[in-house]
């Protein structure tokens, strides 16, 4: 690309935010129209496919193809997503505690998003806590520090813990999706079928007494329903982990309440509810 000595470099930049642009994932810049014009010039290249051989008389029957293991390296980005998802059930169901899991998500290429995120966004707070709370998707400042929930909808979820005695000391927080979509873009459905099983297994794992899902995203998601958070929030439901059912309820995001503080007042009253869930869980197993 050819730039002008008067370009306005404000604009470019303004141009490249306003289009979600707004990290640098490499020291150089890269020319895709470059890329593009080498790769039709190397297609032109190549020699004329041979032409079809017309169908041969009584060939003996070809030995069928060995079957192969499915591919664990960068390929896999390239892969239909019901592969990748497929092989990302596999990975998280080898992992037997968080960090094996954290391990095996921070070698996982199945996800495109990886590609474009600055660094994997596991978890923050206490895996022993009796609550887990899970997001949609990172953003920016959470990919900056690969911790989730540290931007301004962080800073309302712990005033939102605080209101029931919490902090990230008694509470266990992650996302559904734990690499940033570029320009915090709408992780596509591809890309959450294929995040789904880590989170789930991290849930498992964790072992919480109450699961609260974060927005609609993150309640639809794990808790398999297409219902809108409006109509999802606020009842508890069960969350079932595979080896055993968690209590779990949704309520509105924190990036939702900033935008629409009205929503607080039904947020309070959710909070209250997993307050109530958890003395009751405490009061269960002390008696
Ligand atoms: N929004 C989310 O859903 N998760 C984060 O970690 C930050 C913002």
């Amino acid at each position: 690309m050819t730039v002008t000595l008067d370009t306005d470099w404000a604009d470019v930049l303004a141009f490249h935010a306003e289009a979600g642009v707004d990290v640098a994932i490499g020291e150089a810049a890269i020319d895709r129209f470059a890329e593009s014009a080498a790769e039709a010039a190397r297609a032109r290249s190549q020699p004329a496919p041979p032409a079809a051989k017309p169908p041969a008389a009584a060939q003996p029957p070809r030995p069928a193809a060995p079957s192969l293991p499915a591919p664990v390296g960068p390929a896999l980005v390239n892969q239909a997503p019901d592969a990748a998802a497929m092989a990302a059930r596999e990975a998280a169901r080898e992992a037997r505690s968080l960090e094996a899991l954290r391990a095996i998500m921070e070698g996982f290429e199945g996800c495109a998003l990886k590609k474009t995120a600055s660094r994997l966004v596991f978890a923050d707070g206490n895996p022993q806590a009796q609550v887990m709370f899970v997001g949609e998707a990172p953003g920016r400042e959470e990919d900056e520090q690969g911790l989730p929930f540290v931007g301004r909808s962080g800073r309302l979820l712990d005033l939102m813990l605080a209101a029931i005695g919490l902090d990230r000391t008694r509470a266990y927080i992650a996302n559904v999706i734990p690499w940033r979509p570029p320009g915090n873009r709408t992780p596509t459905p591809q890309e959450t079928a294929i995040c789904l099983p880590f989170i789930r297994r991290q849930i498992e794992l964790a072992n919480p007494e109450v699961l609260v899902c974060l927005g609609g995203p993150s309640a639809q998601a794990l808790l398999g329903t297409l219902e809108g958070i409006t109509r999802l929030r606020g009842r508890f439901m069960d969350f079932d982990t595979g080896t055993r059912t968690v209590r779990a309820i949704a309520t509105f995001h924190p990036a939702y309440l900033l935008r629409t503080p009205a929503g607080k007042r039904l947020a309070w009253r959710d909070m209250l509810a997993v307050e109530a869930a958890l003395a009751e869980r405490a009061a269960g197993a002390s008696s």
